[in-house]
């Protein structure tokens, strides 16, 4: 067991892309912390690594707002100890035409995505560099790099994450903490369902994906468990993408 007592806490865990990696870390003997808006999802989430063996806990909590973030880590503390392993998965799109986005759009897209990822790191970050020890790891897109329409607001709150992600693995890596980014290309979830029938569905757009398929929630937990990896301990402030060779930015 790779992960055996480690506390790791998945933001938007519920379903997707934090499921999947919740179930991972939950079989490599991790203690998980489901984290998502919607607790209800977040609970079967914690049945499914319990009935596999796994220790798990499911926290409600808006990771918008820094005070309920704050409150899940102290409760995750009591239960589990400090967060060793945080992935910055929740993430919110807006699909539309820039000039048709509301101040409303850019508050959730950034919210979610950006800020989200900064009251996390803010609440596990000062226990990380006094154990001397710690992974972070943001699910961010390769809209962040290259930029793609109809997800304007997307694409700038994920560059954020992604310019963040190497600011704050520069600060941490003396503390032998690392942080790391993952691109993700179209990942089959019910959150991309929408995107996926607005592009004419899933057969058009594999045409443009090299590996021949879209890829799986799984895809993207094989990447995060290979950066929260001891052997990965050198690896900091990278980014990569999962995508089946759809994005390749250097
Ligand atoms: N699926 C893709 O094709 C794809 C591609 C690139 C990047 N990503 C990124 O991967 C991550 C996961 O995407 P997904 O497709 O699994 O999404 P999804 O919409 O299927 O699931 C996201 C989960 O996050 C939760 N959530 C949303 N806002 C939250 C908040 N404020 N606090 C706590 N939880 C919240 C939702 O309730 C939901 O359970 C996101 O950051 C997304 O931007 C996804």
């Amino acid at each position: 067991m790779k992960f055996k007592d480690k506390v790791v806490l998945v933001t938007g865990a519920g379903r997707g892309i934090g499921r999947a990696i919740a179930l991972a870390f939950g079989k490599e003997g991790a203690k998980v912390v489901v984290n998502d808006l919607n607790l209800d999802s977040a609970n079967e989430v914690v049945k499914e690594i319990e009935s596999n063996g796994g220790a798990a806990m499911a926290i409600k909590a808006d990771i918008t707002k820094l005070e309920e973030v704050q409150k899940m880590v102290d409760e995750v503390k009591q239960k589990f100890g400090s967060v060793d392993i945080l992935v910055n998965n929740a993430g919110y799109w807006t699909i539309k035409l820039f000039k048709d986005t509301t101040p409303e759009d850019w508050q959730k897209d950034i919210g979610v995505c950006y800020i989200g990822t900064l009251n996390c790191c803010k609440a596990v970050i000062d226990d990380m560099i006094e154990k001397r020890y710690g992974r972070i790891i943001n699910i961010v897109s390769d809209a962040g790099r290259i930029g793609e329409p109809f997800l304007s607001v997307y694409s700038g709150a994920k560059a954020a994450v992604i310019a963040f992600g190497k600011a704050l693995a520069k600060e941490v890596a003396r503390y032998d903490v690392t942080v790391n980014n993952i691109a993700a290309g179209v990942t089959k979830t019910p959150g991309v369902e929408s995107f996926l029938k607005g592009v004419g569905g899933e057969e058009k757009l594999i045409k443009a994906y090299p590996r021949g398929r879209l890829g799986e929630p799984e895809d993207i937990a094989n990447g995060v468990l290979f950066f929260a990896a001891d052997e990965s301990d050198y690896i900091t402030g990278q980014t990569i993408s999962i995508s089946g060779g759809y994005t390749t930015v250097g």
